[in-house]
């Protein structure tokens, strides 16, 4: 695993859509593993910004969201397919039919989730797997005590969850749906790549829990230490309680790999 600390929100949701915009310019068929939640907004903004101004093109593409909820109608608010639409697929030029998300509508869900994992098979695997970090530690929604090589079903979801979402159904409570099909663990760590976002003061601890504490089922992201590669991309509120700051700091600045990211200016769009 690394750890990579920046600024501010902005400069880390920028450093992940170049990253991931780096791999799409050398795979234009890459499958790509998609995230929801606030934190991930600005890094979709920036790719329909690199799309827009750079010609980033989206057209070969596949990609995969770690979860739905179950009950709500696909496109409606609050659901991750309308999230997507709104923030990435409406403002680039990737194809309907590439862009996969569980249904949480489908009539048996046991059959869409085996029905997710062989698609996502059929396409030969993840290249790259975004994700957010939920208060929980939890990727995706495995909530804690998620088997770590638990596959694509479906979970019920944390007061503590529901409360934190609450926010994408107008902050009622009561219509954030109690149940969503999710990516297992074991799902995720299949994946050839990991990149992880979390930004700002109310990620630091559960982040560094995640990154330094224990491998532990309490905590879902913390099966990304046993990931071959897996990037952590922070800003300076989230990385406040990590331990190893200063190390992390200096691989950043060091090696060759990270060389065309390390100038924030060039990472501004064009
Ligand atoms: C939801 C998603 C997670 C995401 C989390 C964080 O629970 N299922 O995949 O990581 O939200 O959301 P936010 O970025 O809003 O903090």
């Amino acid at each position: 695993m690394e750890v990579i600390i920046v600024p501010d929100r902005d400069r880390a949701a920028l450093l992940t859509a170049r990253i991931l915009a780096k791999e799409l310019r050398a795979k234009p068929n890459l499958v790509l593993g998609l995230a929801t939640g606030r934190t991930m907004e600005r890094v979709y903004a920036f790719l329909a910004t690199f799309h827009k101004n750079e010609g980033l093109d989206f057209s070969r593409c596949h990609t995969f969201n770690l979860d739905e909820y179950i009950g709500l109608p696909a496109r409606s608010q609050g659901s991750y397919r309308h999230y997507m639409e709104e923030h990435l697929f409406a403002k680039v030029n990737i194809r309907p039919e590439h862009t996969h998300l569980p249904d949480g509508g489908a009539s048996d869900l046991g059959a869409e989730c085996r029905a997710y994992e062989e698609r996502i098979r059929q396409l030969g695997g993840i290249d790259l797997q975004l994700l957010g970090i939920g208060g929980d530690g939890h990727i995706g929604f495995n909530e804690p005590l998620s088997a770590l090589l638990s596959r694509t079903r479906e979970k019920a979801l944390t007061p503590a969850t529901l409360a934190q979402n609450a926010e994408m159904f107008g902050g009622d409570l009561a219509r954030v749906p109690r149940r969503a099909i999710t990516m297992g663990v074991g799902t995720i760590l299949d994946c050839r790549r990991c990149l992880l976002l979390a930004t700002g003061k109310s990620k630091a601890a559960i982040l560094a829990q995640a990154v330094e504490g224990p491998i532990t089922a309490m905590v879902t992201a913390s099966a990304l230490q046993l990931h071959p590669r897996c990037q952590v991309v922070v800003d300076e509120e989230a990385a406040t309680s990590l331990g190893g700051q200063d190390y992390y700091r200096w691989i950043f600045a060091n090696e060759p790999e990270w060389a065309e990211f390390r100038d924030l200016e060039l990472l501004k769009p064009r």
